[in-house]
């Protein structure tokens, strides 16, 4: 069983055209540009390689439509984004036909009422002008008081729970995988024990678990478990604490201040062998490890340079990068949201009170 499942997942690798030979002192190398894809426990192919939606919702519909139109294949979105009308109006500029995208967005806490579920999914589907999505994500396990308000406090501020669990949520959305709306279902920022509970309490094992990996927070362990169930990691995040948000939010740890993952000088070193930036050895080495990556981008070079992110690193070069490993988890809003999140995972030390919304 598990290692069917395991199988499940090998990616299968695309060679597209683009070569680059390096020169060094004394060797030269040839880097190939590829287009991994992973096979998912449902059948389903999703890329290596995406596209992260997060934030500048003004700017969304015109670097959808454009990335799209570079090669990426895989979108990411959620609900509490506030960007699935523009990224649905991207996908359409982008003129790429549907069926080539793998598009997935997220459910929002206080849409878990089992009652809840379908309308919520059909309000993301008119934004997202589509019928269905690829995959359809729990963005949290926390349940939040059912309601209009995202973000339901009590008079002192303190978020309110919901009254049904993420195992009555799941299996809402099991439901859906058979209206034809929802390809595939998965989670995302659950631990271990959340996702032993759904799997023992349900018949769906999720498809993916969306979570913060990057070479400061590797969660070597539990990325093993996860494959073995057959579950692919989709890395959020991936650049660790580039994006300003973790620097600026309330929930922000202190740890978000730490060098910047890219400026590390191993990455710049292990980039020079194969004439790559420290952004794309970072995108790498996630895809080398089994795992998509969804970097976000409203910056056309930018956005370049992450498509040219699917290379073969060597095992030493691995081995390095395996080095930088802080335990340090960014993305933690357990005290906000009323919830202990990632209770048995790696990097919850530190974890301050705060809000972003
Ligand atoms: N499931 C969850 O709870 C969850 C949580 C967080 C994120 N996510 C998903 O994951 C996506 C990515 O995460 P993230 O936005 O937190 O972090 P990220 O993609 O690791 O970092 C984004 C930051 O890196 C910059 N950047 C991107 N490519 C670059 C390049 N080639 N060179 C230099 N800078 C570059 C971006 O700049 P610009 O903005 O200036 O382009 C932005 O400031 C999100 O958009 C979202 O879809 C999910």
């Amino acid at each position: 069983m598990i290692c069917l499942a395991a199988k499940a997942i090998r990616a299968s690798v695309f060679r597209k055209s683009v070569s680059v030979r390096v020169s060094g002192k004394s060797s030269s190398r040839t880097v190939t540009t590829r287009a991994t894809s992973y096979t998912l426990n449902t059948g389903a192919k999703i890329p290596a390689l995406g596209f992260g939606t997060f934030q500048d919702p003004d700017s969304q519909e015109e670097t959808v439509s454009r990335a799209l139109q570079k090669g990426m294949r895989l979108i990411d979105t959620a609900r509490v984004y506030n960007v699935e009308t523009q990224v649905g109006k991207g996908v359409k500029k982008s003129g790429i036909p549907r069926e080539d995208i793998f598009l997935g967005t997220k459910l929002w806490c206080n849409d878990y009422h089992p009652d809840d579920v379908e309308r919520a999914l059909d309000d993301s589907l008119r934004d997202l002008e589509t019928p269905y999505v690829d995959l359809l994500l729990m963005h949290y396990p926390c349940t939040f008081k059912r309601g209009p308000d995202r973000f339901p406090r009590d008079v002192d501020g303190r978020m309110i729970r919901g009254d049904t669990t993420y195992v009555d949520t799941w299996k809402a959305m099991e439901k859906l995988t058979k209206t034809g709306k929802v390809k595939a279902i998965g989670v995302s920022n659950f631990c271990k024990s959340e996702i032993e509970t759904l799997i023992r309490e349900s018949s769906t094992i999720p498809a993916v678990h969306q979570m913060e990996v990057h070479p400061y927070l590797q969660q070597k362990e539990f990325n093993e478990w996860l494959r073995s169930k057959g579950i692919h990691v989709v890395q959020f995040s991936p650049l660790g604490n580039m994006n300003d948000f973790y620097r600026q939010t309330g929930w922000s740890k202190e740890i978000a201040h730490m060098m910047r993952v890219i400026d590390q000088p191993i990455l710049k070193e292990i980039g020079k062998k194969y004439g790559k930036s420290p952004v794309q050895v970072v995108l790498a080495w996630g895809i080398n490890s089994g795992r998509s990556v969804i970097p976000k981008s409203v910056v056309d070079w930018q956005i370049d340079e992450n498509l040219e992110a699917d290379f073969e690193l060597e095992s030493e070069d691995m081995a390095q990068i395996a080095t930088l490993d802080a335990k340090a988890r960014f993305n933690d809003p357990s005290l906000d949201y009323e919830w202990r999140l990632y209770s048995d995972l790696e990097g919850i030390d530190g974890t301050v009170k705060g809000r972003t919304h």
